[in-house]
């Protein structure tokens, strides 16, 4: 997406810099504009050595700077937004390239408002705020918290997290609205003894990728995690699970009526067939039993035209194993990952895949940050959605021991 980043004048401009770093990293193509004010609180240099294209100042450099800004743009969001920029904006003052832009633009627009308690709740900054949200403008409200000055109170600009997932949310496709999205994501913890744990290297950050993508397409989600990461999406349902067992508790719980369920979290394989209820001493003989199948579980139980996307680690031939996983597990998308390869699968912030279908054809996204695999992916769900997803429930083959493949 390309988007715009406004940033006035207030003493929250500096949070403007990690908003600034988040979009890019999210895979967006930014451009800030700074007004006058901003510059006294944060360097033009430290935005032009992040952003994605040089840092837009004037009016007056350039050729209709604000109407190629405004008509370019996916996304305008203004981060901070000072008690005079939302005056002037709702106003329809275009005096510098910031507001000209803002005027100039068919683009969703986001403020996100910053300033002292008294100035936030005073009547005339309300009543700005509420004509513009009257106009289809979306406000990122303040927070309460620490103020410029030492003061606390409400004000305080929204974490650079939220403010990403509200411009996601405001300029990206809504192809998942009134869609209910299960998604699994993280390493599930073994316990061996109330202190150590088996588990693997999986972070959650591909999960919730996934989750966060989904809801900033207007998706109901539901996000079962085993990491201990934040989720940056306010509407994300969030169940915290330790072990398989939990997990595969919480998704059965939560697929039925979901009609998409994604199993991203790399479920431990095995757990020790008993856990000590003290502290182990020594070094103990683990006995190790298989964990359930979630994921051939959520397929046996799949409600009619639910699509079912699996992940998998793969390490040597990955399109050959993944073509049999897929097969294996009964699942309409299977996410190929080599882990072997540089930047690629655990705890990195890229990922490379190929998207397998049941349908035939595989889609390879080559190294690319883990939000947009996780686009890539949904482009590819959603592509399953609008075909009237019909096929039969289908069920996973068990193996000779009664347990299925993983
Ligand atoms: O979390 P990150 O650090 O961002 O890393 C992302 C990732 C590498 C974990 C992710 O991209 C990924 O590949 N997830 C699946 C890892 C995995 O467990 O792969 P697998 O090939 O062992 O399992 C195949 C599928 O069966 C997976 O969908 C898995 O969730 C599921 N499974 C596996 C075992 C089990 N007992 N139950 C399951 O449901």
């Amino acid at each position: 997406m390309r988007v715009v980043l406004g940033v006035s004048g207030g003493i929250a401009a500096y949070k403007a810099i990690e908003v600034c770093r988040r979009l890019v990293d999210a895979g967006h193509h930014v451009t800030p504009v700074l007004t006058d004010a901003a510059v006294h609180f944060v360097g033009e240099t430290t935005f032009a050595a992040l952003a994605s294209a040089p840092v837009q100042r004037s009016l007056w450099e350039g050729t209709i700077p604000h109407t190629r800004l405004g008509k370019t743009a996916d996304v305008v969001v203004v981060a901070p937004a000072t008690a005079d920029l939302l005056a002037r904006y709702a106003a329809g003052m275009a005096d510098d390239l910031l507001t000209a832009t803002l005027l100039a633009t068919r683009a969703p627009v986001v403020v996100c408002p910053a300033m002292h308690t008294e100035m936030w709740e005073h009547p005339a900054v309300q009543d700005n705020l509420a004509r513009l949200v009257a106009r289809g403008v979306v406000v990122v409200p303040p927070e309460t918290g620490r103020l410029a000055g030492g003061d606390v109170g409400a004000g305080r600009m929204a974490e650079p997290a939220a403010i990403v997932a509200a411009v996601a949310a405001a300029g990206g496709p809504r192809d998942l609205e009134g869609r209910r999205v299960v998604v699994s994501a993280g390493g599930t913890r073994e316990r061996i003894d109330p202190v150590r744990v088996i588990t693997n290297r999986s972070s959650g950050k591909q999960g919730h990728a996934v989750a966060e993508a989904a809801a900033a397409r207007g998706a109901s989600v539901t996000l079962v995690t085993a990491a201990p990461l934040s989720v940056d999406a306010p509407a994300v349902e969030v169940v915290r699970v330790e072990s398989a067992a939990d997990m595969e508790a919480a998704m059965v719980a939560a697929a039925p009526g979901a009609d998409v369920v994604v199993m991203a979290a790399a479920v431990a394989d095995f757990r020790p067939k008993a856990s000590a209820e003290v502290k182990v001493h020594g070094v103990p003989e683990l006995v190790l039993e298989q964990t359930p199948d979630i994921l051939a579980e959520l397929v046996r139980r799949r409600d009619p035209g639910q699509v079912i996307v699996g992940f998998a680690a793969e390490t040597d031939d990955p399109l050959e194993r993944g073509a049999g996983k897929l097969e294996r597990k009964g699942v309409d998308l299977l996410v190929v990952n080599d882990v072997s390869a540089p930047g690629v699968g655990f705890d990195h912030d890229t990922n490379a895949v190929t998207i397998l279908s049941a349908g035939g054809g595989a889609v390879e996204v080559p190294l690319r940050t883990k939000r947009e695999v996780a686009e890539a992916l949904l482009d590819r769900v959603v592509g399953l959605l609008t075909t009237t997803h019909r096929d039969p429930p289908r069920t996973a083959p068990a193996d000779q021991t009664g347990r299925t493949a993983t």
